[in-house]
Parts: C-alpha cells; sequence; structure tokens
C-alpha cells in the first residue's frame, strides 16, 4: 500500500491523506502533444463501452518559465480518450488560440489573465490594457457535429473531433460576433418541447456591467443557434454555470462587488477585484424558457433571494408539485485572489469547502428554503444526461478523502438522493480525481437511438470515467468505474504515458474519433 512518505512531510501534514509536494507536480505544464493506443492498462475496458471521453483544462500554465498567476489563467488543452472494442486511444491538442500562438511564438507572456497573470514590465506594462486572451480552457463539447472548445468570455473555438486541429472560432452563422461570450456550461435537454421532444443544448452569456445582462441560447441538434433572450439584473454578475429544467433557466447570482480600479491600474488582475459580500444575499434570477413560442407572451424573467452563499457549479435542477429545485455546490464564503500569493501554496484548511445544497424555490410566493444534502468537500456533479432539468435520484461529484474539511479532490462520492445513501471510491494518498463522467450503458452504440427504457432503477447502469493525476508516477491515468458499485474500485485503469494537469471539465459523446 502507498503511504505518504512522513521524511517529506511536515509534522503538520502527517496526517493529511496527501502528499503537498506531490499534489503540487499535478500543475506542471504539458508541453507534448500525443496520439497514441493505450498499452498499459489493468483491468478490463468494457466491450460494450463505446464512444469519446472529451476534456478540457489548462494544459500550458506558464511561457517560458513566467508561470501564470492562476491555472484558470491556463491554455486550453484538450484530450479525446476514445474508447471502441474493449481497447482506448489518447490524443492531446493545445486549442491553437489566436493568444497560445502568439505568445508561443514570441516565447513570453504578451496577455494579462482574469484571474492575476500580468505581463513582465510591471504597472507600465499592464495599465489599461483591457485586452483578453480566449483562452479556450474550460469545457469541451460535441454537438450538432461540431466539436467546441469553451471559455466563458469570448466564443467557442471549433475543432475538429478526429485530429483535435483548431478549425477557428465559432459564431454560429452570425448568431453571435466578436465581442460576444458563450458560457463554459450548457446543458443538454434530452427533451426540448419546443423542438418536438427532440434534444437541445441550453447555454447562455453574461455581459457584465452597473447592471449585468444574461443571454439564454437555445441551439437545435444541428448546432445552430434557434432561440434567445436577454434579460439584466441590476448589479455586477459574476456567473460561472447556471441550472434548466424544462421550463426555466435558472441563475444564481452570488453577493460579490467588484471594484475596477487595481484592474484598469494594472495591480490586479479583474477576477482579483471581486469581493464576496457575506452580509448579502444570492439573488436566485428565474428565466423562462418559453421563448420564440407565438403562443406564449413573453415572461420577464423573476427574482428570489436566498441566503448568502457562493456556487460555482449546480448538479440540477427539476420542477415539481408546483415547486422548483435546485442542487448547487455551495461554499458559504468566496475567499478573495491575493494578488502575490502562489496558488501551489494554498492551505485547505483554511478556505470552506464546497457542500451541495437543495434549494427550494417557490415561484408564487418568491420563497427559498435551502437544506444541506451532503457536508463532504464536493466539487464537479454531474447527473444521468437523461436526468437533466428532470427529478433525478442519482448525483455523481469529485469529492474530498476526509469526511469533514477542505481538501483537493481524491476520490469519486456516488449520493443516492432518495435513499440517503453514499459510496465513495478514493484515490488518496497518491491520486487526485478529476469531474466524472457519467455515460449511461444505453448511450453505448448499440442500444443508441432506442427510446430510453422507464430509467426508474436503471439510473445509474452505466460507468464513471474520470482522469485520475498519480502523484508518486507523475502520471495520469483514464479510470473506468462500474457507477452501480463505485466502491469496489476501477474495473479499468488505463496508464497514460505521461501526465494531465489538473483539467476543468468535459464530456462523452458515442461517437468514436481515434
Ligand atoms: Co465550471
Amino acid at each position: 500500500m502507498l503511504r505518504v512518505r512522513s521524511s517529506e512531510s511536515t509534522a503538520e501534514s502527517v496526517s493529511l491523506p496527501y502528499n503537498v509536494k506531490q499534489w503540487q507536480k499535478g500543475y506542471e505544464s504539458l508541453s507534448e502533444e500525443f496520439d497514441y493506443w493505450i498499452e498499459e492498462i489493468e483491468g478490463t475496458i468494457p466491450p460494450d463501452l463505446q464512444g469519446t471521453l472529451f476534456r478540457n483544462g489548462p494544459g500550458r500554465l506558464e511561457v517560458n518559465g513566467a508561470r501564470f498567476h492562476h491555472p484558470f489563467d491556463g491554455d486550453g488543452m484538450v484530450c479525446a480518450i476514445a474508447f471502441s472494442k474493449g481497447r482506448a486511444h489518447f490524443r492531446n491538442r493545445f486549442v491553437r488560440t489566436s493568444g497560445f500562438v502568439e505568445e508561443q511564438r514570441e516565447n513570453r507572456i504578451l496577455y494579462r489573465g482574469v484571474f492575476g497573470t500580468q505581463k513582465p514590465g510591471g504597472l507600465l506594462a499592464n495599465a489599461f490594457d483591457f485586452r483578453l486572451k480566449n483562452i479556450a480552457n474550460t469545457n469541451v463539447l460535441y454537438w450538432g457535429g461540431k466539436l467546441l472548445a469553451l471559455w466563458e468570455a469570448a466564443v467557442p473555438h471549433r475543432l475538429d473531433p478526429g485530429t483535435l486541429e483548431t478549425l477557428g472560432l465559432e459564431y454560429f452563422e452570425g448568431a453571435l460576433d466578436a465581442g460576444s461570450a458563450f458560457a463554459a456550461h450548457p446543458w443538454i435537454d434530452p427533451s426540448s418541447a419546443q423542438d418536438g421532444g427532440a434534444p437541445c443544448l441550453v447555454n447562455f452569456s453574461i455581459k457584465p456591467g452597473l447592471s449585468t445582462t444574461i443571454t439564454l441560447y437555445e441551439l437545435n441538434s444541428q448546432g445552430a443557434i434557434v432561440r434567445q433572450s436577454a434579460h439584466r439584473t441590476p448589479g455586477f454578475a459574476f456567473i460561472h454555470d447556471f441550472a434548466i429544467t424544462p421550463n426555466y433557466g435558472i441563475f444564481f447570482q452570488n453577493p460579490v462587488v467588484f471594484n475596477p480600479l487595481p484592474y484598469a491600474l494594472g495591480l490586479k488582475g479583474a477576477g482579483e477585484c471581486i469581493r464576496f459580500q457575506p452580509d448579502q444575499s444570492t439573488r436566485i434570477i428565474v428565466v423562462p424558457r418559453q421563448i420564440g413560442n407565438p403562443a406564449q407572451d413573453y415572461q420577464a424573467a423573476q427574482f428570489l433571494e436566498a441566503q448568502s452563499g457562493f456556487v460555482f457549479h449546480h448538479a440540477n435542477a427539476f420542477e415539481q408539485d408546483g415547486l422548483l429545485y435546485v442542487d448547487s455546490v455551495c461554499y458559504e464564503n468566496l475567499p478573495a485572489l491575493k494578488a502575490g500569493a502562489d496558488y501551489r501554496e494554498t492551505d485547505f484548511s483554511t478556505l470552506a469547502p464546497g457542500q451541495l445544497w437543495r434549494f427550494q424555490l417557490d415561484l408564487k410566493t418568491s420563497r427559498v428554503e435551502r437544506q444541506r444534502l451532503e457536508s463532504r468537500c464536493c466539487e464537479f456533479p454531474f447527473v444521468h444526461p437523461d436526468r437533466v432539468g428532470r427529478s433525478y435520484r442519482y448525483l455523481f461529484m469529485g469529492a474530498a478523502h476526509e469526511a469533514t474539511g477542505n481538501a483537493p479532490l481524491q476520490a469519486i462520492l456516488k449520493a443516492d438522493l432518495v435513499s440517503g445513501d453514499r459510496q465513495l471510491w478514493s484515490a488518496a494518498p497518491w491520486g487526485y480525481v478529476s469531474e466524472p463522467v457519467f455515460v449511461p450503458r444505453s448511450a453505448s452504440a448499440d442500444r443508441r437511438g432506442l427510446p430510453t427504457a422507464d430509467l426508474e432503477g436503471d439510473e445509474d447502469e452505466g460507468w464513471l470515467l474520470t482522469l485520475v493525476f498519480d502523484g508518486t508516477r507523475q502520471r495520469s491515468d483514464v479510470v473506468i468505474l462500474d457507477a452501480r458499485n463505485i466502491q469496489q474500485g476501477p474495473i479499468a485503469r488505463l496508464h497514460l504515458k505521461h501526465h494531465i494537469p489538473y483539467g476543468l471539465h468535459g464530456s462523452f459523446t458515442p461517437e468514436v474519433f481515434n
């Protein structure tokens, strides 16, 4: 059994389920691009697991030795792991954003980052430089025949799903323009009433200012934007994710203020100028999705108030008995990013853990009640794709090894929200997990296109795919878990030839791109 070597640990860290030095190695850049069949495999890849897992995340975290100030400023690198007939193929490519190409060519940092990266040259070089590098590093998904790398402050980059080659910026036939944004957290509504029961993709954009404009976009299965509506909310909004139901898009406007002055003067990144306001409430904005439908008049957004908290990610939402429910990973507070601090020196014990909460919204009375569903530190929630926006039973998340406190994500947690049962698989002390992508068995090629059976009882029938950084070997594994029984451990562990820096989000498509 692997153990943390106490000789490398301070007296304080002996009790930690991880080794800080090993954890830090997951923030090294990966400079090479690979294309190979994975040969080093423990266990067996299920032969009926067919399709491609796409992952995105910051792959380059420095330029010529000058580190970016925060991993969220890193350049997007997309990985594709294609499963077919019991084999798996790996490929990774950096998104050739114009900023990435320029910085590679000049071999130095040319852009400020939202999360505090500054150009060399001090204030004179940075003050009043508001240019953004579209870093395409947050999510990747295959929709309407297009593979899109997403970053919330700008338009998507389109990639070739077979080669991961960057094809250019995606404007959806003029629906977006050069100044537009397109969030990194689209949902696929599995059955959209406005599209005759076909799936549609729902996403949004945020245009911040003294008041904030939220635009909701809906894309048909050919990848065209077919509906959009804009809504305004007072004040500055930092909204990374949202939730949907068949009738609503739901946004949490976290209680923050933004002071642009240090950013303008070149002292800080824009993200470092955001301050959490624990004494103010969270505003919940409920936007009707029944748009572009002549039978329905335009409906205004509704605003509700909830107790203070900070949400990056929502797990799911659903409508039931006239009420709206939203399940979210919520933090008691958001510590300010410190301008001089090194993110690799993060003291987890000083930070509030993300915990799963259920918010119950009554649109008639504007009343919000909330209840904590899970106190273990967790992030990156994922549900069965057919349950998006619907009542559901199982939630899969990255989680801390220990039941209390804050720590890097080393475990996968399966929460049964009906029975209250929990299952946990932990990769501690050497392993650091990423978002667990749930792949229903019904997504495999032979059953694709067939109507989904009544999910009652088989909502967890499928696999969880997650990348695990192995701190002892400084390489990453693709881990496959049986979603019905995750505590038995991986059914297959695919050893890559290299590491993959800690990533953000990804998705699975039943199409095989190898
Ligand atoms: Co996210």
